[in-house]
């Protein structure tokens, strides 16, 4: 049996209580299991390798019909879009963390560059401290991804329609160079990797086992999705390394699609949903996004860091009031909300709990398909 360690427990008890706040009962049920499987057994940490059931039906169409348009159209766009990471990138490219020129991440882009400790650091302790935080992100960045590749099998599968199946087919070619990339920049340049976050795990838990399809689009396509558009952008932004920053444009660009796939499919699918039905996918966003919100502390880079100097809490009023997590949540949710509100998620009723978390700024926002790649890339 796994025991906790104290740091999770306090984590979790947070968590637990925004994992109410929604009130929906049945939404609050789903996501037991992944919170407990996530927050406390911790199985992404303990485990060298986990099996989630899954419980959706594959559905198959014999009449093959390609009555999709748009979806048709997206499917062409990512043919033509295709790209391959052995050849289309410079894996030559010698990443030295110790170059300021070619800086992973900027200084002020780092929460503990305001600490007096920080600043007793030697240049080349500051570099490793530099590269271990970027490692701790590309390292969610490639966990999410695992969790993409699989999702996009699921929802091909499980997706009713022909033009669905085939879009999906390319995703998850996608997915699979996502997953390529970020491990080998991670293993090969940077000589480092984390463990996935927990919250992370509960998230992509509960949407690899829930049964319902628009399920997992939802937390795949708009809200990891939404999530991940958020921190490759801040970093493509904010990174010098060139090696990262093209890998970075490259894999926004794909994502672009994924998002613009999920809209189309759910802004369809929720108009044929009884309003009990839509309303519990509306409070299920919710909480995802209170999971996501401000719960990218990076632990692991504080325990192996800095556990030896500061409370965990003063950690995570470090984090949240950094140039790095403004940036991050402005980048997330500027994707998200708009989305949200076009699939008919935004309801009078639930703009209230938004509005509570300061999100409801970012509404008026493009929403896919006419937020381009180029928006992603250029939009700070
Ligand atoms: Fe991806
Ligand atoms: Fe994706």
């Amino acid at each position: 049996m796994i025991i906790p360690s104290i740091g999770t427990l306090l984590d979790t008890v947070p968590l637990m209580r925004d994992a109410s706040k929604s009130g929906n009962l049945t939404v609050l049920r789903s996501l037991l299991g992944p919170a407990y499987r996530g927050l406390i057994q911790q199985r992404g940490k303990a485990e060298a390798t986990t099996v989630m059931p899954v419980r959706h039906g594959a559905h198959f169409d014999w009449h093959y019909l390609r009555d999709h348009t748009e979806l048709a159209r997206l499917y062409e766009a990512a043919k033509k879009g295709q790209w391959n990471a052995t050849t289309d990138l410079d894996w030559s490219i010698d990443v030295d963390p110790e170059d300021d020129r070619r800086a992973l991440v900027p200084t002020e882009f780092v929460p503990v560059a305001k600490l007096q400790s920080w600043k007793r650091l030697t240049p080349r302790e500051q570099s490793q401290q530099k590269l271990a935080l970027t490692a701790w992100f590309l390292s969610q960045f490639l966990h999410g991804e695992q969790g993409a590749l699989y999702a996009a099998c699921q929802v091909t599968e499980a997706v009713p329609w022909l033009d669905g199946k085939l879009y999906g087919s390319t995703q998850v070619v996608d997915e699979g160079r996502h997953v390529e990339v970020f491990h080998a920049y991670l293993t090969t340049k940077l000589e480092k990797k984390y463990d996935i976050n927990d919250n992370l795990y509960v998230v992509v838990d509960a949407l690899m086992t829930d049964s319902r399809w628009d399920m997992k689009f939802l937390g795949m396509q708009i809200m990891i999705e939404g999530l991940a558009l958020g921190a490759f952008g801040m970093f493509q932004q904010t990174t010098m390394e060139p090696l990262l920053k093209k890998l970075l444009t490259y894999v926004i660009t794909d994502e672009a699609r994924h998002v613009h796939y999920g809209v189309l499919a759910l802004e369809e699918h929720l108009k044929v949903l009884s309003e009990k039905e839509r309303r519990e996918r509306e409070d299920w966003t919710f909480e995802v996004c209170l999971f996501l919100r401000n719960r990218f502390f990076a632990h692991e880079f504080y325990d192996e860091y800095y556990a030896h100097q500061m409370s965990r809490m003063a950690w995570d009023q470090l984090i949240l009031g950094s140039q790095m997590m403004a940036m991050f949540r402005r980048t997330m949710f500027k994707r998200v909300i708009p989305n949200l509100k076009r699939i008919g998620l935004l309801s009078d009723r639930i703009r209230p709990k938004y509005a509570e978390l300061g999100l409801l700024q970012y509404e008026t926002g493009k929403a896919a398909p006419d937020l381009t790649a180029q928006d992603l890339i250029e939009d700070r």
